[in-house]
């Protein structure tokens, strides 16, 4: 039986598909080159001729050697945030303990926590990974991910940030990783009409402080001290127009603070610890 993907990938180009995203397509969709995908194969291209982004259409993406599976539930994790995964590993090599406990806030499809998790695994250490999320379909999209990398030790809560924690776990937390929302709503108008298709509760925060989209950062750097253990961090993704106040908020909470530059030399990332 005939291959159909080229004829298919030349049908997708000529129906307005970039080449590589038609070849990407039409492997997800006709895998095997399978004949009777073609309308599959169509109907995925149509989702991305429609503005739909790519991760959403092919339902899965990579995230620092993790095929997480992706929906419109939870945000398509970005490069920067691979980023955030390397300085939050570096703070749990200074802390240095057997088994560190790690919260991932707002964990999304899982990507932070379960990023962490894979590569102490590698490392020989066993973490206590806990995913919180407010959102009930992120969190069955995170343990779906969870499960699919065979880390069923990571665990899934839903909670406003730490407010439905279990009480047991402040003032013991290693490390608090969070990629919270952190665009202003007027901002958002502003931006890639891409992201219309992502949860606006994983992009937008309101104002704090006379700083646009600023209130769940500033939230959870308030928080964070009262369940740091001794010596832990908090290391979070914000906006890089937020970086001098998330600096001034984690100062006056009384921890030690330091912006983490991103690849294009913005201040994307606090890194604040407890003393
Ligand atoms: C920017 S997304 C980050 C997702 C994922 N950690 C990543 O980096 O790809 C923010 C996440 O925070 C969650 N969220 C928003 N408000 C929250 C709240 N008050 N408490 C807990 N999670 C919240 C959203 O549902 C979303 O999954």
């Amino acid at each position: 039986m005939a291959d159909v993907r080229p004829t298919l990938v030349e049908e997708l180009v000529a129906s307005g598909v970039a080449a590589r995203e038609a070849r990407w397509i039409v492997e997800e969709y006709a895998v095997g080159g399978d004949p009777d995908a073609t309308a599959a194969v169509h109907a995925a291209a149509r989702r991305r001729l429609d503005g739909e982004p790519l991760q959403y259409v092919l339902g899965h993406w990579p995230f620092r050697g993790l095929d997480l599976d992706l929906d419109p539930r939870v945000l398509i994790p970005r490069p920067e945030t691979e980023e955030l995964v390397e300085h939050a590993l570096v703070e749990l090599a200074r802390i240095d303990v057997t088994a560190p406990v790690v919260l991932d806030l707002g964990c999304g499809s899982g990507a932070i926590g379960l990023a962490i998790a894979t590569e102490l695994v590698a490392r020989g250490v066993r973490a206590r990974v806990v995913g919180v999320d407010a959102s009930e379909g992120a969190l069955t999209v995170a343990r779906a991910n969870a499960r699919k990398h065979g880390l069923a030790e990571v665990s899934f809560v839903r909670s406003d940030w730490f407010d439905g924690l279990d009480a047991s776990l402040r003032g013991r937390v290693h490390l608090v990783a969070a990629n919270p929302p952190y665009v202003g709503a007027e901002e958002l108008a502003g931006l890639d009409p891409v992201l219309a298709h992502e949860p606006r509760r994983a992009l937008v925060a309101a104002d704090h402080g006379g700083v646009t989209g600023f209130a769940d950062v500033a939230a959870i750097v308030a928080a964070a001290p009262a369940w740091l253990a001794p010596g832990g961090a908090l290391v979070l993704e914000h906006g890089d127009r937020q970086g001098p106040a998330a600096l001034a908020a984690a100062r006056a909470a009384g921890l030690e603070a330091f912006d983490r530059r991103d690849l294009a030399g913005r201040d994307r990332v606090l890194v604040a610890r407890r003393a």
